[in-house]
């Protein structure tokens, strides 16, 4: 299913647009993933990262825009964008009755593997979940939820996986498996483009990181180029190495941000 190799990115995006109705949620939006590398689309709620992400993975039709994944047309080739790709969402899509290794299988013969079992074992070592493989998914912790829906999207071998928001909704412990479990996934070489609403999993992730804010991908950089786009200003304060909260607020303005009451308690201006 890899054989198809393609020249240049993984994902291309240029003058990405949808409305819906009378509300612009996408307003030209370019960006280009490298393959085998973690780009993370970063916003707010209702930003616009799933209707991305519903139009990469063929599910939306844009308005206007092209985009490409792994060098075929979402438009033109949807066929074979869908056998080249993965998408796992927020909601786990796991059958709670099954076991982990239970689950596996079925996707893998769902999808006419042969071999079944030995996918399922591969992938449950892969994810850390060889010890917990028996046992029914209902009685699994979120992350390790989480980490079988991913494990789930990979059987089969896709070359770009789309996460959209994959620890929404976790504890902290479930997250930092969930990131063990994407840095995993990039090491095999596996593309990965995830959306998130949190700052700190774009910045702990992402080889490149996008800024979606009405409509925009408003900034697109390493972290390291991000960090540089803050006013010299306020390099002061934030002693040099600003977070990409910094840089976040900075660009965006504080103003169209929520929760923040109650932190910078370390700060006195
Ligand atoms: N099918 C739809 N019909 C109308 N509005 C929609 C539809 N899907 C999403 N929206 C709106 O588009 C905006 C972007 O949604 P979405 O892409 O889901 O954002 P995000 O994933 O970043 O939270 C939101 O304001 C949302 O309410
Ligand atoms: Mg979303």
């Amino acid at each position: 299913m890899n054989s198809h190799q393609v020249q240049g990115p993984a994902i291309r995006v240029r003058g990405l647009r949808k409305s819906y109705g009378r509300l612009n949620v996408l307003r030209g939006v370019d960006f280009d993933v490298a393959r085998g590398s973690i780009f993370a689309l970063l916003g707010s709620n209702g930003a616009g990262k799933t209707t991305t992400v519903r139009i990469l993975s063929t599910l939306l039709r844009a308005d206007a825009g092209t985009a490409s994944v792994h060098g075929f047309d979402v438009a033109a080739q949807a066929a074979k964008v869908r056998e080249s790709l993965s998408l796992t969402g927020q909601f786990a899509a796991v059958d709670e009755i099954l076991t982990g290794r239970e689950n596996l299988v079925l996707v893998a013969r769902l999808r006419h593997l042969k071999n079944s079992g030995r996918i399922a074992d591969d992938l449950l070592a892969r994810f850390s979940l060889t010890e917990a493989a028996g046992r029914r998914v209902g009685t699994y912790s979120g992350g390790m939820r989480r980490r079988l829906d991913i494990a789930m999207s990979l059987v089969g071998n896709p070359p770009v996986v789309f996460l959209d928001e994959p620890t929404t909704g976790l504890d902290p412990q479930g997250r930092i498996e969930v990131w063990q479990s994407v840095r995993e996934l990039a090491g095999q070489g596996t593309t990965v483009l995830l959306t998130t609403q949190y700052l700190d999993e774009a910045e702990q992730l992402a080889d490149r990181i996008a800024i979606l804010h009405s409509g925009r991908l408003i900034a697109d950089g390493t972290l390291a180029e991000l960090r540089q786009l803050l006013p010299p200003a306020t390099v002061e304060y934030v002693e040099k190495q600003p977070t990409l909260e910094d840089v976040f607020l900075a660009i965006v303005g504080a103003t169209g941000t929520t929760g923040r009451a109650g932190t910078d308690t370390k700060e006195p201006r």
